[in-house]
């Protein structure tokens, strides 16, 4: 059974009040709460363990190093790889994708090549490409999505020519919602012989992922969306790519030897690591992936599917909103705006006066809004822990939000 008391008492955040009202969180798309697990395993750590990795040889600093290179291993399992060797540690999805973009695409990638990316791409899965465009005349190669939000795989494997070297594709938009079929879009670009990088930011939150079944060269992940600190994230990297990479990050701990003349580098994924990494948000990390795995990825995404279905159904009855999408197989995560003149800012500002925490914006996704046609959305985004009584609390809100600009 999907405990969802028990999980939102997890979450001591919930329980607090947003101007006189119940929290309701739905802004889990742009960073979501963590769980008490979280939170005392980084409290533990600096009150009693902390110390640098890698370095020492006393009794801290093995500590540390013991529980954040465990890490690894809970990423590599969370994502199906075969190895923990193909998990390089970073920041976040940002990092990751900017690590492929600098250490794998910019020595490889000539004059007129191109990168095909869709249209609802994150800022991080379309500048690193842009700063190629801009510094090495590589093209970036669009591709729509249809009416409903989905993105057709034929059509991106159709747009792979002789000079594409990369797809570049979220597995999960952080506007509209639609899953992406990655992959059917692996194998027909690994059939052309192209790599395949996959934004797995918001897919690995709410549904299971298997890279090896998936087939993908690259999946970069973010911690802070996957109920763990920001400051952490990871990307799994295909071992037979990880060899054609070049360091992007020079320092510390990447390192063998150096000398005046000379230097020569650790073996990957540490080659790909420079500098004092984030030790604790690492382990914290680590701890809110055994805690999402506990409750089962399966369970969570059976339980974020029942919200959506609600919400979806509760959010097509008003006819004054426009929600962007309507593809079936999407997580839970509704893009909107009012019919009228109220800016998706304004809504979302009366949202807060009832404790409802949406993001309203662009969402980081400049593409996508132009193919919209809009300049800005609110967006509801749920995590395991929202339930359907938050959506109602979420109608009441936009109704309110809908009489004061009416
Ligand atoms: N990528 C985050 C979002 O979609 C910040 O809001």
């Amino acid at each position: 059974m999907y405990d969802i008391a028990k999980i939102r008492a997890d979450f001591p955040i919930l329980s607090r009040s947003v101007n006189g009202k119940p929290l309701t969180y739905l802004d889990n798309g742009a960073s979501a709460q963590k769980p008490q697990a979280v939170i005392d395993a980084i409290s533990q750590a600096y009150s009693h363990e902390y110390s640098n990795v890698h370095r020492g040889l006393h009794y801290l600093s093995n500590l540390m190093t013991e529980q954040y290179e465990g890490v690894r291993g809970t990423i590599a399992r969370f994502l199906g790889a075969g190895s923990e060797n193909e998990i390089v540690l970073n920041s976040g999805t940002t990092e990751g994708i900017n690590m492929v973009a600098y250490g794998w695409a910019m020595p490889r990638l000539q004059p007129g090549d191109e990168i095909v990316l869709s249209v609802m791409e994150h800022h991080a899965n379309i500048v690193p490409w842009h700063f190629l465009r801009e510094r090495q005349g590589v093209i970036l190669k669009w591709v729509d999505v249809d009416a409903s939000g989905a993105l057709d795989p034929q059509a991106v494997i159709d747009a792979i020519g002789p000079r594409t070297r990369l797809v570049a594709v979220t597995h999960c938009s952080n506007v509209l919602g639609t899953v992406v079929d990655v992959k059917a879009i692996t194998k027909g670009a690994h059939a052309k012989g192209v790599p395949v990088l996959v934004d797995g930011s918001q897919a690995a939150v709410h549904m299971p992922v298997n890279v090896v079944d998936i087939g993908c060269d690259f999946y970069a992940i973010t911690g802070h969306k996957l109920y763990g600190p920001s400051g952490s994230g990871a990307i799994y990297i295909k071992s037979d790519r990880m060899a054609e990479m070049r360091p992007f990050l020079g320092g510390g701990d990447m390192i063998r030897e150096v000398s005046k003349d000379t230097v020569t580098y650790n073996d990957p994924p540490m080659k790909f690591e420079a500098g004092t990494p984030g030790i604790v948000q690492t382990i914290g990390l680590g701890v809110a992936l055994d805690y999402m795995t506990d409750i089962g990825m399966e369970n969570i995404a059976a339980h974020e599917a029942s919200v959506r279905d609600y919400a979806n159904a509760r959010l097509s009855g008003l006819n004054w909103l426009k929600v962007q999408g309507s593809t079936a197989d999407k997580a839970a995560i509704f893009s909107f705006t009012l019919n009228g003149a109220a800016h998706a800012h304004d809504i979302s500002t009366i949202l807060d006066k009832k404790g409802v925490a949406v993001r309203a914006g662009h969402h980081c996704a400049g593409p996508l809004m132009d193919f919209l046609g809009v300049t800005a959305t609110c967006r509801a985004s749920f995590g395991m822990y929202n339930t359907k009584d938050e959506v109602d609390v979420l109608i009441d809100a936009l109704e309110l939000a809908h009489d004061l600009f009416a």
